[in-house]
């Protein structure tokens, strides 16, 4: 049976990409290598647990003989590259492990998968393709009346994240360049739905709400960011796999720029409606805190390319989308109380007191 390798596949984007995938009937089976970091959670692969195409690795992208292995057996007909050190705010307290995992991670793959794919007969070394997932982080920060950040939009990362996917992105494009590796770079805005660790915007304020905690909006609460169903993300994704000319990059975005303080204002509305506080409104535990160090004012995407050359749309509205999000967080505390390990919780509660 064909397989593609999937890093990351335990969090919040490969988690998704990788039901979704399995959730068409015919779809190739998936290698998923993943090290299980507090941001991977097995529990979020539970519906393909018992799927015979799923096959997951407790594995660390930095392991060159581990790659070697799951490249040698399995033979993959394609990489796409989830796995990362996703979080902003830990990046500013824990940069080391940003650099280790999202550069010399990516590097160590790259080198994988150059020796794998340079040892491909021609039809297979034909459909080979390596899918780098990155982010509009690394275009920097937009002022109002920028234009959107499209795939010509020169580099500014202004995060330690941000500067390490900058990085990783430069060597994925160099692999093409000096050894002709079959890439191709997505460069995606905010994405929200189900299984994203709260600690993320979205699920972190939902998670406060239903808890009865406060709402903390950092700074003035004006900066903007353009958000996208990830099922649309995910169905992006495999329109470039499949049809994504090599070397390209295509940034998505959902065409949907708001506040912070708006989303906040949307959730708690939506919020109000699926399940009403005793007396008052979710709106009541918002509160101003001190900004992030560094923050980005405005992130926007236009994702035209994408629309013309591979017909790509995200389907939802932020307002279809929010509200399946929060349905699904409703439905699933469980999974919530899961993943908010002790070290999670301290974390959290020793930055507000700080
Ligand atoms: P996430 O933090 O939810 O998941 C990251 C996954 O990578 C986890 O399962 C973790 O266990 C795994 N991982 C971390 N270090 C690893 C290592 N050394 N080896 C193997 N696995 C490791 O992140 P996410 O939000 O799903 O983002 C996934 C990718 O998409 C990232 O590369 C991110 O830059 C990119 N991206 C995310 C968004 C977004 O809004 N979430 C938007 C654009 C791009
Ligand atoms: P986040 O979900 O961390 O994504 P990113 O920093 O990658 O855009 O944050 C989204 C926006 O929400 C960002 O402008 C920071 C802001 N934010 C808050 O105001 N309060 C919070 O508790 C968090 C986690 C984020």
């Amino acid at each position: 049976m064909s397989h593609i390798l999937v890093t990351g596949g335990a969090g919040f984007l490969g988690g998704n990409f990788v039901l979704n995938w399995l959730a068409n009937s015919d779809a190739e089976g998936v290698i998923n290598v993943d090290k299980l970091t507090y941001a991977g959670n097995r529990k979020t692969l539970a519906p393909v647990e018992d799927d015979p195409r799923h096959i997951f690795s407790q594995t660390d992208i930095c392991d060159r003989t581990a790659l070697d292995d799951l490249f040698a057996k399995y033979k993959p007909r394609a990489v796409v590259h989830f796995a990362a050190e996703s979080h902003v705010d830990r990046s500013i307290h824990e940069p080391g492990e940003f650099v280790r995992t999202n550069i010399v991670g990516t590097f160590t793959l790259l080198e994988a998968a150059r020796a794998y794919c340079g040892a491909l007969g021609a039809d297979a070394k034909v459909v080979f393709r390596f899918l780098h997932v990155s982010t509009d982080e690394v275009f920097g920060s937009l002022g109002p009346n920028d234009p959107q950040f499209s795939e010509t939009t020169p580099y500014a990362p202004n995060s330690p994240y941000s500067a390490s996917k900058a990085a990783s992105d430069h060597l994925v494009r160099a692999y093409h360049h000096t050894y002709g590796l079959p890439v191709l770079t997505t460069h995606c805005s905010n994405n929200y739905g189900p299984y994203q660790f709260p600690e993320k915007l979205i699920p972190l304020m939902i998670a406060n709400a239903l808890g009865g905690k406060f709402l903390p909006v950092y700074g003035d609460g004006q900066h903007v960011r353009d958000w996208l169903y990830v099922d649309d993300h995910c169905a992006a994704l495999r329109e470039v796999l499949a049809r994504g000319r090599l070397g390209e990059v295509y940034t998505v975005g959902g065409w949907h720029e708001m506040t912070n303080l708006e989303v906040v204002y949307t959730l708690c509305d939506m919020l109000d409606q699926l399940k009403p506080k005793a007396s008052g409104s979710y709106r009541d535990q918002i509160i101003f805190v001190k900004d992030r160090p560094g923050h980005d004012r405005r992130y926007a995407i236009n994702a035209r390319k994408l629309e013309r050359e591979l017909g790509w749309r995200p389907a939802e509205t932020f307002e279809t989308g929010l509200r399946k999000t929060v349905q699904w967080y409703l439905d699933n505390q469980a999974w919530v109380s899961d993943v908010m390990s002790g070290e999670h919780r301290n974390r959290l509660a020793k930055r507000y007191a700080a």
